[in-house]
């Protein structure tokens, strides 16, 4: 495995204990590993699984061009997967999303139990009604061959800090736990699910769904969804085993939305039955 590290080494440890990464790398500052990430994308000497952390990320990118809030209790890491490590059908890659936003949901939840912990579709972290992660899936590489899962995770994030339209709708997992959570120390077990998650979505993108079914934050709530410039409101049935949002129209059609921003949802669950 190549090694370029000067974190925390018994974070080092446990990263290497799985065997499934091929190239770790601690960068001290940068502006966004996704960034970082994708311009080693066709550098042979680079292997994959490749993961790249920061200690201070400057400019760190969001979906939908925005920016990505983070502090120095804030995990900011990319994983670069090439093609060997992922499912043949290149229309399933975007599906990582909900993969990787599963993941970090399952050692969120283990932290903050017992408070719960919901994935809002396609994949935001939420912890008490705010987002405590966020998810940046973008290829990368010459012939689009690799994915880059770039994830930020407000692990011990001062808040107080932050632009207060972040403070407003984020959330820290420092200010959950019943115990002091170090920035890093979470990040092997992520690596792990997430390496567990992919190996089933590469066989079974259903399970995938089930899974998400038991912690989506919209399934029977009424949504408000931006898709291709348009708003689509109904009443969210959960997802489909390909991953879209399943949305009961007024006029009772239901529709599949692939992509699309959920801008607003009731607080109550209204339907029973999605
Ligand atoms: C979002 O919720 O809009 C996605 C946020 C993703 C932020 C992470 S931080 C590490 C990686 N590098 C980046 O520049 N962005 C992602």
């Amino acid at each position: 495995m190549q090694v370029d590290w000067q974190g925390p080494d018994a974070v080092l440890q446990l990263l290497s204990r799985s065997g499934w990464l091929r190239s770790i790398r601690w960068v001290p500052e940068v502006d966004s590993t996704n960034r970082l990430a994708k311009s080693l994308a066709d550098q042979a000497d680079r292997p994959t699984p490749m993961l790249i952390v920061a200690k201070s990320q400057t400019q760190g990118r969001g979906r939908l061009g925005r920016s990505w809030f983070s502090d120095s209790g804030t995990l900011t890491f990319s994983l670069m997967l090439a093609a060997p490590q992922l499912a043949a059908d290149r229309t399933r890659w975007p599906q990582l999303a909900l993969v990787a936003g599963l993941a970090v949901c399952d050692v969120v939840g283990e932290v903050v139990e017992p408070v719960a912990v919901q994935l809002k579709w396609p994949n935001d972290v939420y912890l008490a009604g705010g987002k405590v992660a966020g998810v940046l899936i973008e290829t990368a590489g010459h012939d689009n061959d690799h994915v880059v899962i770039g994830i930020g995770l407000n692990v011990a994030t001062d808040l107080s800090k932050a632009p207060a339209e972040v403070q407003q709708r984020a959330r820290s997992i420092r200010d959950y736990a019943d115990h002091p959570v170090e920035t890093f120390a979470v990040l092997p077990e992520i690596i792990d699910r997430i390496a567990v998650r992919i190996a089933d979505w590469r066989t079974d993108s259903a399970a995938i769904a089930n899974d998400f079914s038991k912690v989506c934050l919209l399934r029977g709530r009424r949504v408000a969804i931006d898709t291709a410039g348009q708003t689509l409101e109904g009443a969210c049935l959960g997802i489909d085993g390909d991953g879209a949002l399943r949305v009961r129209r007024d006029d009772g059609e239901v529709v599949e939305v692939r992509s699309g921003e959920v801008v607003r949802w009731s607080d109550e669950v209204e339907v029973h039955d999605g």
